[in-house]
């Protein structure tokens, strides 16, 4: 479930997220004088990007496919016939099983399921594996990945779910984070920017015209995520020490990073619409990494 999502649906709606933050105001590091050419090169890449989701894929994919240069972003419903829910469903470790029956709803439980069996299910195809002999490892702050020796580790890959949709990046080698949220109208997205946003992005976000504020609030806090997923500290760092574009029409960048001197250049993100009513982003270590985007329409 989304963070966004969940501080709505406690009484202090900053309580769940306050949890994972320490926030602190120490200062950024001034941006690099390179910034205006990475924001040109960042351009360029948004404007080669072509987010074509009529690209259906019933997860036949070679494993070439993923080149070494290239970042494979799979957009994944999460509502499934009962048919292929219970697929998924058998191709879970015991722990998952447990993890699935752990849910109080149905309805989480069947979007973990349907989650982790996509997951499954295209890491097999990637690795050539069937997709119920993969193993899982986390690291210090929880983010999974493969177990085992090379191949399996030489996969990267980054989950995110929101509602009735998941997002999935995967590349080689290369560590990388995605972010997806459903825009929910109930959140004040300006008390939200004052707490977790830096003094400028708030700024920023309060000169645009109200109604485009929601949307460059998203697409912040998506860029933000995703950065973050992909360093693996997720929100355990602090969300106001990463700076980054806020509009759907700017180049999607990671302006500056405490303690991450050359980010704008070391890190490329990109922007997704995957969905109406959803934002979404993707980022990714490393230079001159291409964005493949591609619908998943999971097979039983
Ligand atoms: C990861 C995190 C950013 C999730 O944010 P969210 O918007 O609620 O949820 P999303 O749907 O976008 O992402 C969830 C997925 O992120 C992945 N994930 C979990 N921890 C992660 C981390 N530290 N870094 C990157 N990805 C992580 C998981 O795959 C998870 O999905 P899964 O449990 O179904 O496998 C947030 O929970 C977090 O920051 N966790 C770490 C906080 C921490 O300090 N943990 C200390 C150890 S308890």
């Amino acid at each position: 479930m989304s963070a966004i999502s969940t501080v709505t649906s406690v009484r202090d709606p900053f309580q769940l997220i306050r949890q994972h933050l320490q926030v602190d105001s120490g200062r950024l590091p001034s941006i690099s004088v390179d910034a205006q050419r990475d924001s040109v090169l960042a351009s360029d890449r948004a404007e080669r990007f072509r987010q074509d989701l009529n690209n259906v894929h019933r997860g036949r994919v070679l494993t070439e496919f993923l080149a070494q240069a290239e970042m494979h972003l799979w957009v994944v419903p999460l509502v499934l016939s009962a048919e292929k829910s219970s697929y998924f469903k058998s191709i879970l470790s015991r722990d998952e099983q447990e993890r699935a029956g752990r849910f109080r709803k149905i309805g989480d439980a069947q979007r973990y399921i349907a989650a982790r069996g996509s997951l499954r299910s295209l890491l097999g195809e990637y690795l050539r594996i069937e997709p119920d002999r993969l193993q899982f490892a986390y690291d210090a702050f929880g983010k999974p990945r493969l177990a085992g020796e090379e191949p399996l580790t030489s996969i990267r890959f980054s989950v995110s779910h929101s509602d009735d949709l998941a997002l999935f990046g995967f590349a080689r080698g290369h560590k990388n984070g995605v972010d997806v949220e459903r825009i929910r109208p109930d959140i004040d997205v300006a008390a939200l920017a004052a707490r977790y946003f830096s003094p400028n992005e708030f700024k920023k976000l309060r000169s645009l015209p109200p109604d485009h504020q929601r949307e460059a609030f998203y697409c912040g806090w998506t860029r933000k995520e995703a950065y973050l997923k992909g360093r693996g500290e997720g929100l355990s760092f602090p969300l106001d020490r990463v700076e980054v574009s806020l509009t759907p029409d700017e180049p999607a960048m990671i302006l500056k990073a405490s303690g991450d001197r050359d980010v704008s250049r070391r890190w490329i993100v990109q922007h997704l619409s995957p969905a109406p009513g959803y934002i979404g982003a993707a980022a990714v270590e490393g230079r001159d990494i291409a964005f493949r985007c591609f619908k998943y329409e999971p097979v039983s």
